[in-house]
């Protein structure tokens, strides 16, 4: 890894899933990972645990991000004791679904919070920093749904698709300190949240995805750690689904 590379990677929602996964490959692509969780220190103790078993450097951060301010506060704490902030990977998300003429207003609130609003104070933090040293990658972790829509999410879809916009607006206004802002769209992926749906509904998802299958954790990670890469440095702006073909934009 050369001076000019990122080094310190936070990732929120570190502790299991697809943030575990992202935290994990971008460990062994070199960087120091600021493991995020929100409630419980165990997952999130075990990925960093495994990453400095690997060799790696890890260290835990805690943030209720149901909280936007909290999100400001966490890249903060992250710089100020990691000593910087190169890579910020705003993977923590929510959902409670339902159809919308049902919709509680606190359920509406909750996942814009904690999908959108966290991760728009996050981004806000991250660039004041990452303007200082004059580079830094931002991947917010949006959704296939945010570009296709899905009936019974529409807390989830428009904070999703919330992000897309975001990650736009940003890529504009940052470009020229060299900030890159991408945004990934995982289709369908393994995984704790996707394993609430029902046997029938995932072989409908399967039946609609060209690829023929769920994808993995490691499926979008690889993406991640690719953004974040020096490989990456002229991509900006872009949404960039693993979606296995489900929606080709
Ligand atoms: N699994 C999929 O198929 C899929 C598809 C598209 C997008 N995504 C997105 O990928 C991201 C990760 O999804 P996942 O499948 O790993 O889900 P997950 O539920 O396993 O993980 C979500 C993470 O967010 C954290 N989190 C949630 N609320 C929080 C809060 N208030 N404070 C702090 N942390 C909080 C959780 O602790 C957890 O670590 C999410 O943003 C999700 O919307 C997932």
């Amino acid at each position: 890894m050369t001076d000019s590379q990122p080094r310190i990677a936070l990732v929120t929602g570190a502790g299991r899933g697809l943030g575990k996964a992202m935290a994990l490959k971008l460990a062994e692509g070199g960087f120091s990972v600021a493991v995020h969780y929100g409630r419980s220190s165990d997952e999130a103790e075990a990925v960093a645990g495994q990453i400095r078993a690997d060799g790696g450097q890890a260290q835990t951060f805690a943030a209720d991000l149901s909280v936007p301010a909290n999100a400001g506060k966490l890249v903060e704490d992250v710089a100020a004791q990691l000593g910087g902030l190169h890579v910020l990977v705003n993977n923590a998300g929510i959902t409670r679904d339902g159809l919308a003429i049902r919709m509680k207003d606190a359920d509406w609130d909750a996942v814009m919070a904690t999908n959108l609003s966290s991760a728009f104070a996050a981004c806000r933090a991250a660039i004041k920093i990452m303007m200082r040293s004059r580079a830094g990658r931002i991947i917010n972790i949006s959704s296939v749904v945010g570009l296709m829509g899905n009936p019974g999410q529409a807390n989830y879809v428009a904070s999703k698709a919330g992000l897309i916009g975001l990650t736009k607006a940003l890529a504009k206004e940052y470009g020229a300190r060299n900030i890159t802002v991408n945004a990934v769209a995982p289709g369908f992926i393994a995984s704790d949240m996707t394993d609430a749906l029902s046997d029938e509904q995932k072989a409908a998802y399967v039946a609609a995805i060209p690829l023929g299958r769920l994808g993995s954790a490691d499926d979008v990670a690889a993406l991640v750690a690719f953004l974040a890469s020096d490989a990456a440095g002229y991509i900006t702006g872009q949404i960039v689904g693993v979606d296995g073909g489900l929606y080709p934009h």
